[in-house]
C-alpha cells in the first residue's frame, strides 16, 4: 500500500491505517459523525439493487470498515441497510483492548432508523451482542412490529411520520452519550445526513470494478439535490493494489482538525 496524501509513502501495516487516526471533539448539540462506504468506480454503491451479492469491496476493505468502529460510540445503519445486510457491526478482537482503555464497551451500539419497524428481528444486528441494540422509530410502525422489536432491542420512538435526524443526533448525545458516530449507510440515510449537515467526514473505498446498472444506487442517494452542494477536502489517500481508499471531511460545516 502506498499513502498518497498527505506525505507520500509505503505503508507496512495496511489493516491498520485507521486504527490511530483522532477526529476533532464533538460539538456539543450532536456526535461527530463520519460515514464510510465502498463505490464501484462508476460510483454504483449496491449491485442489481442488492440481487448480486458479489462484495464491492476487497478483503482489505472489510477488514477496515470493522477497524473504523474502533473510534465509535455507536454505529448507525438505515432499515434498508439492516434489511439488506444484517449484521452486528462488532469491532475485531484484537482492537477491544484500545476500546476498554479509552472507557468504551467492546462493541458500540448499534442504532437503526426505521419509519415501520419492518426489520429482521432474527438476523446478527439483534441477535449477535445482546443488549446492544437500538431501535429509533416513529408512532407510524405498527404496534405488533414494535412489540417484537422490544424482544430484542431497545426501542425509542422519536417523531411521527419519520425520526428527525438532528433530533435523533441530539438524543445520542445528550441521552446515549455518543460523542463519536459512525453510519454504515445506506444511501437513502447518507442524503439525510448530508442534508441536514450532520455529517462531518466520508471514508470512501473506491473499487476497480464498473457497475453500470442505472438503477443502482450512489453513495448518497435522495430525492433532491442537496443545496448548497456539501463541499469537502482529503483528509488522507491510500492506494492499495488497484483500490483506493478516501478519507474526506467538511469544509463547510464543522468537520476540521482530525489526522
Ligand atoms: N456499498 C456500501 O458501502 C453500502 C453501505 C450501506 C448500504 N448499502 C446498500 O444500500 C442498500 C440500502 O440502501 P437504502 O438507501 O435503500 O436504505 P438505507 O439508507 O439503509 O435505509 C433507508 C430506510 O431507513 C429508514 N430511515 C431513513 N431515514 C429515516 C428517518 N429520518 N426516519 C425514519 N426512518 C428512516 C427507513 O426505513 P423504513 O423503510 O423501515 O421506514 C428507510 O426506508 C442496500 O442494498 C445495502 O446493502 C451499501
Amino acid at each position: 500500500m502506498f499513502r498518497l496524501y498527505p506525505s507520500p509513502a509505503e505503508v507496512e501495516a495496511p489493516h491498520t491505517i485507521y486504527d490511530a487516526i483522532t477526529f476533532p471533539p464533538p460539538p456539543p448539540e450532536r456526535p461527530y459523525t463520519w460515514i464510510n462506504m465502498v463505490a464501484t468506480l462508476d460510483g454504483r454503491v449496491t449491485l442489481g439493487r442488492g440481487r448480486i451479492r458479489t462484495p464491492l469491496g476487497s478483503k482489505l476493505d472489510r477488514i477496515l470498515m470493522s477497524r473504523l468502529r474502533v473510534h465509535a460510540d455507536a454505529v448507525l445503519q438505515g432499515a434498508g441497510t439492516v434489511r439488506d445486510a444484517g449484521y452486528f457491526p462488532r469491532v475485531p478482537d484484537d482492537l477491544r483492548a484500545q476500546r476498554r482503555a479509552a472507557g468504551r464497551e467492546e462493541h458500540p451500539l448499534a442504532v437503526v432508523v426505521t419509519r415501520t419497524c419492518d426489520l429482521p428481528f432474527d438476523a446478527p444486528f439483534f441477535r449477535q451482542v445482546p443488549g446492544r441494540t437500538l431501535i429509533l422509530t416513529t408512532g407510524r410502525a405498527m404496534p405488533e412490529r414494535v412489540e417484537a422489536a422490544r424482544a430484542v432491542a431497545e426501542v425509542v420512538v422519536l417523531g411521527e411520520d419519520q425520526v428527525d435526524l438532528a433530533g435523533a443526533m441530539a438524543y445520542l448525545r445528550r441521552e446515549r452519550g455518543v460523542a463519536y458516530l459512525l453510519s454504515e449507510g445506506g444511501p437513502s440515510l447518507n442524503h439525510s445526513f448530508f442534508a441536514q449537515g450532520l455529517a462531518d467526514e466520508l471514508f470512501l473505498t473506491v473499487a476497480p470494478r464498473i457497475g453500470g446498472y442505472r438503477a443502482d444506487l450512489t453513495a448518497v442517494d435522495g430525492p433532491a439535490v442537496l443545496e448548497p452542494l456539501p463541499e469537502l477536502e482529503p483528509v488522507s489517500l491510500y492506494l492499495h493494489e488497484r483500490e483506493l481508499f478516501l478519507r474526506y471531511r467538511r469544509i463547510d460545516g464543522s468537520g476540521r482538525g482530525g489526522q
